[in-house]
Formats: C-alpha cells, structure tokens, sequence
C-alpha cells in the first residue's frame, strides 16, 4: 500500500507550464499537467542526472537540458539520446477534490 501527500493545488499547475518540484523521500520529483491530466516523474535525468524539471517540454515530452536525452513523461520512458533505453522512475498522481497528490511509491520499469 502506498501513501499519498498533497504537493499543491490545481491552480497552481497550469497545463503545459512549469512542473510543481517535490521532495520525495529525499528524491525530487516533478510533476506536470499535461492537458489536464497530471504526471510525475523522477527529476533526475537516467544518463547523468540532469534535472529534467528544467529542460523543455514539447507536448508531454521532455528533453534533458544537460545532453538532450528525451523522455516521455507520462510514462517515463526514454525515447532518446544518451539515457539509451534507462526509462526515468514514475510516481502515481491523483486529484483530491482540488488537491494534487502523488503516491511515495516510486516506480522503476
Ligand atoms: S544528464 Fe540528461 S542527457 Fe545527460
């Protein structure tokens, strides 16, 4: 079982903008909005840990700002570049009324 933690609100997590960066379990993670469903992943880049919540975000793909490896965030695969096929770690992402929470159960694949 796995416990969830409110990381903030819906208004502050606009569609397509700047990820909420969370501290969980002394690892960060961000969390986006895409199109109005909400996604975590691990902010730590599979190559060399860039922080992907700084690199840019083209649809629901983001690209490491450190050597360009590119990621799905919904599903934190690795599409591109130097992380190879090392996808990035996932956290589930729920709404509570209009509470965003992610899940401390961090997921690798
Ligand atoms: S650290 Fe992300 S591509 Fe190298």
């Amino acid at each position: 079982m796995s416990d969830f933690i409110t990381i903030g609100t819906l208004d502050e997590l606009s569609p397509g903008g700047e990820p909420i960066v969370v501290d969980i379990n002394r690892r960060w993670v961000a969390v986006y909005n895409i199109d109005g469903n909400y996604y975590a992943i691990e902010d730590r880049c599979t190559h060399d840990d860039g922080p992907l919540a700084e690199g840019e975000l083209n649809g629901c793909i983001v690209t490491c700002p450190r050597h360009g490896a590119r990621f799905d965030v919904t599903s934190g695969e690795a599409l591109s570049g130097p992380a190879g096929t090392i996808n990035v770690p996932t956290y589930d992402v729920r709404v509570v009324g209009d509470e965003i929470q992610i899940s401390t159960k961090r997921k690798t694949s």
